[in-house]
């Protein structure tokens, strides 16, 4: 990890306590950039910063739960000067809440909805503006292919990670006259704590089906966020970009 192609620049991750988002918060911090790590669990994150600290990497842990939407502007108002100014959004915080659809019912719908795809709303909104007035940003937002094929069980997850291709390709559309880039990353099956609680037999099955033949680690989705939040990746905006072993071509 020579290249510090993010020096200068203040990222917000949510969901950073753990899995994929806490491997984003790890790379972007290598890439130089300073990181707001965000989640409801505020020790994970202070152990976390207190890790990178050790580094040179500049963490500021920040308890936010996206359950609470309309807490999430005031939240961000309060942060400390230095890293008061985002300039790359990641919209990674995600849970599942699976039922078939006879079985589901309105909570379960309505708690996926709320964190996955209006806790992304709420946030990239509160930091849009200072993103605008500096003429420069980055919106990244982890969807998952699961929003781009369907997956029975997970009507509410999908209908949710398929709203954030709909919300992203909207906001590159909207933004990019101020060079703020939106755009969206989907992973296919990631190591994390979210598949390990896939059954043994049915993961086996999983991997058979992806052509790369293994699932992906937290590190694969890492990197495409980088380059997505980039200088060099200043004229993709409004694109999907699945890193699913080929999953979903
Ligand atoms: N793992 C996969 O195979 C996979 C595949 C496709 C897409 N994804 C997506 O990638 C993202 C990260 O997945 P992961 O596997 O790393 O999941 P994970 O290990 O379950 O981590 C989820 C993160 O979201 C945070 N979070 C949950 N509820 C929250 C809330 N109400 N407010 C704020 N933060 C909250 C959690 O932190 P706290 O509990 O501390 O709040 C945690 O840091 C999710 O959006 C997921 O849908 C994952």
């Amino acid at each position: 990890m020579t290249a510090m192609r993010l020096e200068g620049r203040t990222a917000l991750v949510t969901g950073a306590s753990q899995g994929i988002g806490e491997a984003i918060v790890r790379v972007l911090g290598a890439q130089g950039a300073k990181v707001i790590a965000a989640a409801r669990s505020i020790d994970k994150l202070q152990s976390l910063s207190a890790e990178l600290a050790a580094e040179g990497v500049e963490v500021h842990p920040l308890e936010l739960d996206l359950a609470a939407p309309e807490t999430v502007a005031e939240k961000l108002g309060e942060l400390p000067e230095s890293f008061s100014e985002v300039d790359i959004l990641v919209n990674n915080a995600g849970i599942t809440e699976d039922g078939l659809l006879a079985r589901m019912s309105l909570e379960a719908w309505e708690d996926v909805l709320r964190v996955n795809l209006t806790g992304a709303f709420a946030t990239a909104r509160a930091v849009s503006r200072g993103m605008m007035r500096r003429r420069w940003g980055r919106i990244i937002s982890i969807s998952s292919v699961v929003g781009l094929m369907g997956n029975a069980g997970q009507a509410n997850y999908a209908a949710a990670k398929a709203g954030l291709v709909g919300f992203s390709k909207s906001l590159a559309r909207e933004l990019a006259s101020r060079n703020v880039t939106v755009n969206v990353v989907a992973p296919g099956f990631i190591g994390t704590a979210m598949t390990d609680r896939i059954p043994e037999k049915h993961r086996e099955e999983l991997v058979g089906v992806i052509p790369l033949k293994r699932l992906g680690s937290v590190d694969d989705v890492a990197w495409a966020v980088a380059f997505l939040a980039s200088e060099e990746a200043g004229y993709v905006t409004g694109h999907v970009l699945n890193v699913s072993g080929g999953l979903y071509i």
